[in-house]
Formats: C-alpha cells, structure tokens, sequence
C-alpha cells in the first residue's frame, strides 16, 4: 500500500478498537494476574516475568528494560517496523485498510520520486555486478578481490560490483537527472557532470528491506582518497545506516549480538570467515541513531575498536555518546584488537575460533568506564581527581534511571572513596548518590498529579470543575501539565494509548511514558478524591507563595490598591 499520508483520526480509532492485550497475546503469550496481563519481556532476556500489558490504559511496560509503549509502538519495537509499516500492520490486525490522505498532495509525489531513486539504485548495482564480471576492466577488481581474499560467495552475498572509469556509460543507460539525484553523479561548478565512482570497487550499501540506498567504492591501488561514500540523498543518510544490516539480517533475523566494526573490508571479510553478524558504521563516528536502530534488532552490541591510541580514543568518544540510549537490558561490550590489526587481518591470522573468543571476552561497557577512571585516578593529583569524578558523573546522569544507573553511581561513589581521601567530597557523593535514588522512587506531588491524569484522562472534568486561577498554579512540571490537558481536549483519548500517540518523537515523550508506567497504588474509586486532593494541595502551595512575595512587596515597596485587595482575599482562605 503506497500513496499520501495516512490521517491521524485514523491512527487514534484503531487505537481504540484494537485491544492492546489481545494484539500482544498473538504475539507473546499472557497471563492474567489482578487487572494486568503478564509475561516475560520479548526485550530482553529474564527468568521471571517483569513485562505488563494494561488493558485500561492500553499500554505495556516492562519493569526490567524500561520499554514501554501503545500497541504501535509494541509493532514497531517487537517487530522491527518503522511507523507506517506498524500502523499497516496494526490494520491488518483489526481487518481495516489503511485509508490515505489524496495522492495528489506533495507527500505522494515525493513518494514516486523516491520509487524512481530506489530504481535506479537497483539497476545501477546490477550493472556494477555486471562489469566486474564481464568487462575487460572488471578484471583489475577480480584480482583485487583476490588479493584480498575474498571469495566469490561472499563477493556474491555482498553485491559487490566495480564502477567503470568513465560516466558516459552510465548516462547512456539511466536518466541522468536521477543519477544526479541518487548521488551516482556530481556536478562540477561550471556544469560538467561526473561519475562520482571511477576505476573502484564498489559495495552497495542496503537498508534492512533490501532497498539500495547508497555505494562505497574502495580504489584499487594506493591512490587517495581510498574510499569514497554516496553523498547525502534522499534515500541515504550517513549518520542514520550502517553498513551489513541487511546482509546480517538475512542470515539471523534475530542476532544474539551485533559486533560494530570499521570498514566495509572488515565485514566482509567477517563474514567469510563465519562471523556473519558484523556491521560497520560508514565512515563516521557511532551516533544515537545508529544504536536506536542496532538496538532494534539486538539487545546486546559489541564495540570493536583498534587497540591503538586512536582506537582508544574512539571507543571513548562512542561510549560517552551511547549513554543516553543504555536502558535497562541493553547490554554495550568494548573489544579492543591488538596493535596494527584490524578485524580483517585478525580473523584471517586467528581464524573463527579465537576471534569469536575475544568478542565473548568483550568487556561490558560499565567495566570498561570504571576501569579508564580508575586507571586515570591511581596517576592524578587530589584536584585532577576530584574533576575525573566529576566528568564520570556527568555522563552517569545522561543514563536512563533505573538499576544500571544505580549501580554505576554506588561504583563511582566507593571509587571516590578509594581515590579521596577528602570526607567533604565523600558527603558530596553521597548526597548525589540519595538524590539518584529519590529520584527512582515515588513521585513529587507534581509529579503524581500529572501521572494520575495521564492514566485517567477523564480527570480533566475535575480539573474543569475547579474554575483554577492559572496565574496563581506553579510548580515542577506545569507546562507539561497544560499541555496534556490540551491534549485531552483535542483529542478526548478514551485510553491512554491514544494520549500517548500524541507524544511520539516529541520532547516529552520519555516523561510522559515514565510517569503513565508508574505504579500509584490509588485503588480505582479512589482516583478521583485523590487527583483532588492533590491537585488542591498544589493550588494552596500556589497562593500561599504568592501571598508571602505579596507580603514581602507591602514592606519594601508597598502594594498598588489592586495587590491589596488581592493579598486580602488570598489571607482570608488561608
Ligand atoms: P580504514 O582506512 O581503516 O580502512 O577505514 P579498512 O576498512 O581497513 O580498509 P582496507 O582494509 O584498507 O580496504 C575504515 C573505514 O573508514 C571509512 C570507510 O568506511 C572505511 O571502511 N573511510 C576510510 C572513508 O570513508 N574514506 C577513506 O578515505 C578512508
Ligand atoms: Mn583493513
């Protein structure tokens, strides 16, 4: 199914038909226990179940791994679909089709521009596999493969193809304002087109549907630069792909791990010698897209970096960036190789066995941090030390909150101990470590408030019934607070699930997730008196502190006849 974009009224009724619990049953098997659906996490692997499908807030949430979502997202994480493709799927499941929004509207026609792309990809591919076959210049990439040894099977599997050294060829065959657009050709400053891949070897580079999205070419001698990558298209974004998704997927759907190396070279050659879930990122650092989508597909990555000091200063850049994505049951490992190897050269010197051996030996991320600030700490002067630890806490605080991050802190904190001997900054840590925990625990008035409403949208009929003085509600959090109830009002979510449909990608998404999964022990004909009593106990909070600045104001600089008339109302409910 193609065409415009699908309307959101539709996105909100299937998810009101649908029930969360039957959709996730066919797919993981529940049991029922109280008001909530249970079973061990498809996200991570446990011996008693933590994963629990609310059927009054059509919502599942596992208390383990932290994920959590409406039955779009359950499609999306358990079966490695993007949006669309769990919406269609979800429609499926309630026998409905997917209307789409007129196929004449601008979303469409970049839609069948994007078909064209894809094409054109396709059937240029094909014809770089031709020319390293047939041609008489395909030779020189033949024999490159071989000094490589890389064998014809994985040459196949690959797709792997050599671009001839003129561009005629490839205009006389394709449209040229596509090959433009897909990145195949440049455009030179004063208007002569290019082929952008000459005289290389070229590896396609594939999206997890198999679509060709992009090339590298590798030279074939030792001339500059030595690889060459598509340039942003539309179809291709550098920093969001990773090359051999596609190829692994095909071979484990589900990869126990996934190991991120280099260079094309090393995956290929990986996988020739039976290591056949490698992938490499293309050219640029790890980024947060690439774990989000590596993360679909594994729990568990292994980082695999040279053993020199760039090497290590990579992994160390990686790791600071991969901290805001580590929940719970998400499982980094840090390989380094040893000097002047990289994975290519090891596994054809080491063979499958040893090198297997090393990614099982991978040390987990957790380990390899303490380690790199323990070993920097032993050398360093009291002040140095007390900066290190600083720097370590900063990035602990990018961690979700949850056990990891619990742990890491208690590691810090007896590290600190060990390294200082100065009570002051011990208490310090101590005080951040309390405030860690609080933070995991129940929630701050605020904060209950807003979960309560969230679980049971039709508390705004309480909030409407107050008549509340906005001017004078301010605590933690009242934004977001508005910007619900705005919600609710637009949209009359019968559940939770399609509340939370309106948050998707938006800032508040991961608060909002955490505040509806919270357990608030409210029985259910409680909720009501208590989302009262809360929500009054914060408008009282409200005036009482505009009545002390009112005060304060009265003795500096005195009151306009207005504030003295507000300031005597306020003293008189106090
Ligand atoms: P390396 O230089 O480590 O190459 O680059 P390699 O994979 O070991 O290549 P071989 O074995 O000499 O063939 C690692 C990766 O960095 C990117 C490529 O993605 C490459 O696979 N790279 C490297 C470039 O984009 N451009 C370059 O000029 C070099
Ligand atoms: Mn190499």
């Amino acid at each position: 199914m193609s065409g415009g974009r699908i309307p959101r009224e539709f996105i909100d009724e299937l998810l009101v038909r649908v029930d969360i619990v039957d959709l996730i049953d066919s797919h993981v098997p529940l049991k029922k226990t109280g008001t909530n659906y249970v079973a061990r996490c498809p996200f991570h692997v446990e011996k008693t179940p933590s994963f629990s499908v609310s059927r009054k807030k059509q919502f599942f949430h596992c208390f383990g791994c932290g994920a959590s979502g409406n039955a779009i997202s359950f499609l999306m994480d358990f079966s490695h679909l993007d949006f669309v493709e769990a919406v269609e799927d979800l429609a499926t499941f309630a026998g409905l089709d997917v209307p789409r929004e007129s196929a004449s509207n601008v979303a469409a026609h970049a839609k069948t521009d994007l078909n064209g792309l894809y094409l054109v990809m396709e059937q240029v591919a094909a014809f770089y596999v031709e020319q390293l076959r047939a041609s008489a210049d395909g030779k020189k990439a033949v024999a490159y493969l071989k000094t490589r040894g890389v064998k014809n099977e994985i040459a196949g599997n690959f797709m792997l193809g050599y671009a001839p050294n003129q561009y005629q060829v490839l205009v006389k065959q394709f449209n040229q304002q596509l090959l433009v657009d897909a990145g195949l050709l440049g455009v030179n400053d004063n208007g002569s087109i290019y082929a952008r891949f000459r005289d290389r070897l070229v590896f396609p580079i594939r999206d997890k549907r198999a679509r060709i999205i992009g090339f590298g070419g590798r030279a074939l001698d030792d001339s500059l630069p030595k690889y060459l990558n598509s340039p942003e298209t539309p179809l291709f974004h550098k920093s969001r792909e990773v090359y051999g998704l596609y190829e692994l997927l095909k071979k484990n759907p589900k990869p126990q791990k996934i190991l991120m190396v280099e260079g094309y070279m090393d995956v290929i050659a990986l996988a020739q010698f039976g290591i056949d879930y490698a992938v490499a990122a293309l050219g640029t650092a790890t980024s947060q897209a690439h774990l989000d989508l590596l993360f679909r597909f594994s729990s568990e990555l292994v980082f695999c970096f040279d053993g020199d000091n760039a090497g290590k200063e990579a992994a160390w850049k990686a790791i600071a960036s991969v901290f805001p994505s580590l929940k719970g049951g998400r499982k980094i490992r840090v390989m380094l190789l040893p000097e002047n190897h990289d994975p290519d050269s090891l596994v054809r010197e080491e063979g499958l066995g040893k090198f297997s051996k090393r990614v099982e030996e991978a040390e987990l991320l957790s380990d390899y941090f303490f380690k790199h600030f323990s070993s920097d700490l032993k050398f360093t002067d009291m002040e140095m030390r007390h900066n290190l630890i600083t720097e370590a806490e900063s990035y602990l605080t990018q961690l979700p909150i949850g056990a990891l991050r619990e742990m890491m802190v208690k590691e810090l904190s007896s590290l600190a101990k060990l390294h200082i001997l100065d009570n002051e900054a011990i208490l310090a840590y101590k005080k951040q470590e309390r405030k860690h925990r609080l933070k995991s625990g129940r929630p701050s008035v605020p904060g209950f408030v807003i979960a309560l409403l969230l679980q049971n949208p039709k508390l705004i009929e309480i909030v409407e019934q107050k008549e509340i003085n906005w001017n004078l509600l301010e605590f933690d959090g009242i934004e977001r607070f508005k910007n619900i109830l705005q919600v609710i009002a637009d949209k009359k979510p019968t559940n939770y699930g399609v509340l939370l449909e309106a948050y998707r990608d938006h800032a508040d998404e991961a608060i909002v997730k955490k505040l509806a999964s919270l357990d608030l022990l409210t029985p259910e004909d409680g909720v009501e008196a208590e989302f009262s009593g809360a929500l009054d106990k914060l408008l009282a909070q409200g005036r009482e502190s505009r009545c002390a600045r009112l005060l304060v104001k009265e003795k500096t600089m005195g009151l306009s006849p207005q504030e003295k008339e507000e300031l005597k109302r306020l003293l008189a409910v106090r």
